[in-house]
């Protein structure tokens, strides 16, 4: 018997990246996966993903949804409901950085944030409420940042987007607990993705490394673990949190 076995996952932005190893560490613990993705060039990604997560046993499919738009949020979860019949869990993973001074930054670029990474968790939650409501039995899990808790010099709108995020959290976390709803939160450091290539092989790379007590940027699969924790049975007791994946940058 396998942690999630039977149960329905979605996963936003998932073609690559953290989402990618959570939709597979999800399907390798026998979930069931519908994950989206939001570019062209990320479709055939996409179907290789999806192919990979059938091949361990589980259904899996693709959408292209933007998590940012709250119509296709909604389209998206009603198509998951009729072909999948349940949703159990729900990963607010999508998200971007469009990093720059204040002095710099544009209303655009501070919207296009908000908008992926905060009003995305909103649409996506408001839409799964009522099928987990109705189940009496549900988890949330948000994709946070420890630049949320912290801020960063050249990051104002992507740290308000995810400090947004917790609050969110926690809010959810105490209307839904009596309903047997979960929501939490996980703020991740430094991961290896393209999100943060920039600062990968770079002349700050040790610099950076050299502040984290672990000494070293985490993987993909250190925050995919953490969700396979919350979204089972073994994180029953626990919502409202905001769980650091971070190799102890933040103490
Ligand atoms: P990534 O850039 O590699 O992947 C993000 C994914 O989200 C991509 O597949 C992208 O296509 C998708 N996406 C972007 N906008 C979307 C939209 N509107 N609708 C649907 N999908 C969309 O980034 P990474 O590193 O995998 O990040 C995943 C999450 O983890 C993000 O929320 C990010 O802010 C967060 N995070 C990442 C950290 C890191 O060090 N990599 C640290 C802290 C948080």
């Amino acid at each position: 018997m396998k942690l999630l076995d039977g149960k329905v996952a979605i996963v936003t932005g998932a073609a690559r990246g953290i989402g990618e190893a959570i939709a597979l560490e999800l399907a390798e613990q026998g979930a069931h996966i519908a994950f989206t993705y939001v570019s062209d060039s990320s479709a055939e990604k996409a179907a290789a993903l999806e192919q990979k997560i059938q091949s361990l046993g589980v259904k899996a499919k693709a959408w292209k949804s933007n998590a940012g738009d709250a119509a296709q949020c909604e389209s998206f979860v009603n198509e998951v409901l009729q072909e999948f019949g349940q949703i159990d869990v729900l990963v607010n993973n999508a998200g971007i950085s469009k990093d720059n001074l204040l002095m710099r930054m544009t209303n655009e670029q501070w919207e296009q944030v908000i908008q992926v990474n905060l009003n995305s968790v909103f649409y996506m939650t408001k839409q799964v409420i009522r099928p987990m409501m109705k189940a009496r039995s549900g988890v949330i899990i948000n994709m946070s940042s420890i630049i949320g808790e912290i801020g960063n010099a050249g990051q104002a709108s992507y740290a308000a987007s995810k400090a947004g995020v917790i609050g969110f959290t926690k809010s959810v976390a105490k209307e839904l607990g009596s309903r047997n709803i979960r929501c939490n939160a996980i703020a991740p450091g430094f991961i290896e993705t393209d999100m943060t290539s920039y600062l990968k092989d770079g002349e700050g790379a040790e610099k950076y490394k050299s502040n984290i007590p672990l000494g070293k940027f985490g993987a993909a699969s250190d925050v995919a673990n953490v969700v396979v924790f919350l979204a089972s049975d073994m994180g029953s007791y626990v919502t409202g949190q905001t769980i650091s994946v971070c190799g102890g940058l933040n103490i």
